[in-house]
């Protein structure tokens, strides 16, 4: 292995990924693992060179005050306590200090004179340690992925497809709510380009047929999450041999999908799904990351650029900006318009400095007028915001002349639309999404 290690142990701290990066910004590779690892778990994580216990306010499940495996202050590992009182260990810093810079100080002692750790954190020792540890865990079985084409499972197929190559069957499902040339892509990339083993399957009728006559948003999500996984299923069925499953969950989805002394933000939707007796064994190779350090992973690995640094897209795709109860020809304006945007971002350089942009087509009409005869026609709405974190938003205020180009073409280019608005809200009061 490559690199060295600091566990950080979660007794209930808020600060847990902010001192994971910390340790990371100093150089060092961490992971923050659960309070009730055992010991034997423990020590089968590559070179650990030292422990952070981290204690906090969350620090009681069920009334009862948690501590570690007491066999982990005693196995010989340099340790830190923060923050935790424990009978077993009395050298202990009984908080963080205010400052970002003290903290930086007490972590630099620890890691470096304490435990003694090199600074050898980078992605390529990061991805060769992934190919070793993958190959460890896999041995000569399959591992079955399925691959939407999002900056997740991209890295995930392309960490595999070097660890295992042909082990690694990838299943690309088109459920007929992607961007325009987005399977393509996936295609070309994982395909063509890196001789994956990839399915593709096209379902786009059963999806459309399933949705047909649908509005309420809610329902129509819960019917493309439960026909995906249909799909993938009856695929995953049709193979031999297959053990593993890969996922691209990522430490962010860890996090708001609730930890043991952390309450759920949003249930993570790559969690779980498929039945019973289709129970693989997991392979997360991500699961520790954050996710600039995923893309940086997926430069490392060679994925293009532009699959690696996309915007966000939902999973129920463009099924969530086709409001109302989905049609042929609404979901090929919001396809169409979509590319417009998207092709007229780059031209003006718009899609590096906004960071999330995209079209919606509501279900109503109204009167235009176009070859001298009136039209009676949907509209379509640009949306394009900058966020940090997703939870609030704000407009990005495009130059007119880049709008009124991108107008001029969706209204010569895409049928069935007469109008195109501009939505000035930021989130809130409204969401970053129309649905
Ligand atoms: P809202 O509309 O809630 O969106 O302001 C916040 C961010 O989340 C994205 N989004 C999703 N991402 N699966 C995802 O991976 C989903 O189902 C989903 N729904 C919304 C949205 O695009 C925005 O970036």
């Amino acid at each position: 292995m490559k690199q060295d290690m600091i566990v950080i142990l979660d007794l209930g701290s808020r600060n847990n990924t902010d001192i994971a990066r910390a340790v990371r910004n100093l150089g060092v590779y961490s992971e923050i693992h659960p309070h009730d690892i055992s010991l034997d778990k423990l020590s089968r994580l590559p070179n650990i060179k030292g422990i952070i216990i981290n204690g906090g306010e969350n620090n009681l499940i069920d009334g009862v005050r948690i501590d570690v495996d007491h066999g982990i202050y005693a196995a010989g590992y340099p340790i830190m306590v923060v923050n935790h009182e424990s009978a077993e260990y009395v050298n202990r810093i009984k908080n963080w200090p205010e400052t970002e810079e003290e903290i930086y100080e007490v972590l630099r002692i620890f890691i470096f004179n304490t435990c003694h750790a090199e600074p050898n954190w980078n992605m390529k020792n990061f991805t060769e340690d992934q190919v070793e540890l993958i190959k460890k865990q896999v041995g000569d079985k399959k591992v079955l992925l399925a691959l939407s084409g999002g900056v997740d499972s991209s890295v995930v197929a392309a960490l595999l497809i070097k660890a295992i190559g042909k082990q690694l069957v990838c299943v690309h499902v088109n459920h007929g709510l992607m961007r325009k040339g987005e399977s393509e892509n996936v295609i070309e990339v994982f395909k063509n380009q890196m001789d994956a083993n990839l399915i593709y399957v096209d379902a786009s009728e059963r999806f459309l047929k399933k949705l047909e006559n649908v509005s309420d948003p809610e329902k129509k999500r819960k019917i493309i999450g439960a026909e995906f996984i249909r799909v993938f299923e009856e695929e995953a069925r049709k193979l031999e041999g297959i053990e593993f499953l890969a996922q691209g969950t990522i430490y962010p989805d860890i996090v708001e999908s609730g930890t043991k002394t952390a309450s759920a933000v949003k249930s993570h939707h790559n969690v779980g799904g498929l039945p019973d007796d289709l129970q693989f064994s997991l392979v997360e190779p991500l699961y520790h990351l954050f996710k600039d350090e995923v893309r940086a992973c997926g430069i490392e690995l060679g994925l293009p650029a532009t699959m690696v640094n996309r915007q966000p897209f939902p999973g129920p795709g463009l099924g969530v900006r086709c409001l109302g109860a989905i049609t042929r020809e609404r979901l090929e304006a919001v396809r169409e318009s979509d590319a417009i945007l998207r092709e007229e971002f780059e031209i003006a350089g718009l899609d590096k400095r906004v960071w999330q942009y995209f079209t919606v087509v509501p279900d109503f009409k109204s009167v235009g007028v176009k070859n001298h005869a009136r039209s009676f026609e949907y509209p379509v709405i640009i949306r394009a915001i900058n966020t940090v974190d997703a939870m609030t938003a704000s407009i990005e205020q495009i130059d007119w002349p880049v709008l009124m180009k991108i107008t001029d073409r969706i209204l010569n280019e895409v049928p069935n639309v007469n109008r195109v608005c501009y939505d000035l809200s930021p989130k809130p009061c409204a969401t970053i999404e129309w649905e």
